[in-house]
């Protein structure tokens, strides 16, 4: 089953050119999509598209059998979005008010918030820091509070927008942890990064962009070999295998 029917998506700023340009893509329910591209190619813009934070001009934007202009409540509920900037999503006075924040907004009663707020910080392991303020949290917990704010709103598509910067080794390996558990209990994926290293082995697909346009769409490990023509470097598992294979061939 197609989760998201993109059709025919064009985006402009007004007098401008287009930041995203005729955009065509289909994602199927459960698949862990990478989308990279130089800076400005228009990632983070799609990804706004699918939740209604923009709405295109031209085109069309389905998500789950609903148009998304049509009904941003429903739209917003089904795709949770981990943000560039994790402060940006920091929302609560306390870690448990924050990601209790999502929940109260889709009118859940009291005790359903307190049970759901519980178990989404046990699952990123926050449980224990639930009663302090979310600026004391280190930038790898922050990023962890905004997957866990996403995740109570139980949204079966699931967007991260570089949520590998600004981590250290341990907190990178917290959000790939994560990940791989979401995209095990089939819920659909699309992580936008410049450092496909971090993403190679849990990927299905990879889709390059450059200047609003998707220029490559396919299996990760058939695209990433095109990934350095628009300003990704390759995976270091991938050049080696490139490079043996070229002394093989001496
Ligand atoms: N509100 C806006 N007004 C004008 N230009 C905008 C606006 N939002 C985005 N842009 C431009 O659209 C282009 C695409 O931006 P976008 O943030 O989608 O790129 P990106 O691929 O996510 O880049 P990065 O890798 O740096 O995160 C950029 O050139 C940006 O300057
Ligand atoms: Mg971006």
């Amino acid at each position: 089953m197609n989760i998201i029917e993109i059709s025919n998506l064009t985006h402009r700023i007004i007098g401008g050119k287009p930041i995203l340009n005729n955009i065509n893509l289909t994602v199927k329910e459960g698949e862990f999509i990478v989308v990279a591209g130089a800076n400005g190619s228009g990632k983070s813009t799609l990804f706004k598209q699918l939740n209604g934070l923009l709405v295109a001009g031209q085109g069309r934007v389905k998500v789950d059998g609903v148009f998304v202009a049509d009904d941003l409540k429903r739209a917003r509920q089904k795709v949770g979005m981990i943000f560039q900037e994790a402060d940006s999503q920091i929302v609560g006075e306390t870690v448990f008010d924050d990601v209790a924040f999502g929940p109260e907004n889709l009118g859940f009663p009291g005790e359903d918030v307190e049970r759901v707020v519980n178990r989404t910080l046990d699952l990123v392991g926050l449980l224990g820091l639930k009663e302090s303020p979310p600026h004391i949290l280190s930038g790898g917990e922050k990023r962890r509070l905004a997957i866990a704010g996403v995740l109570a709103m139980t949204p079966k598509v699931i967007v991260f927008d570089e949520p590998f910067s600004n981590l250290d080794y341990p907190g990178i390996q917290q959000v790939q942890t994560q990940m791989a558990a979401l995209h095990s209990e089939r819920h659909t994926i699309l992580v936008a990064t410049h450092n496909l290293e971090t993403v190679a082995d849990m990927a299905d697909r990879l889709i390059l962009m450059e200047e609003g346009k998707i220029v490559k769409d396919g299996p990760f490990y058939q695209v990433v070999h095109s990934a350095e023509a628009f300003g990704v470097r390759l995976p270091q598992s991938v050049q080696r295998r490139g490079e043996f294979q070229a002394w093989l061939k001496r």
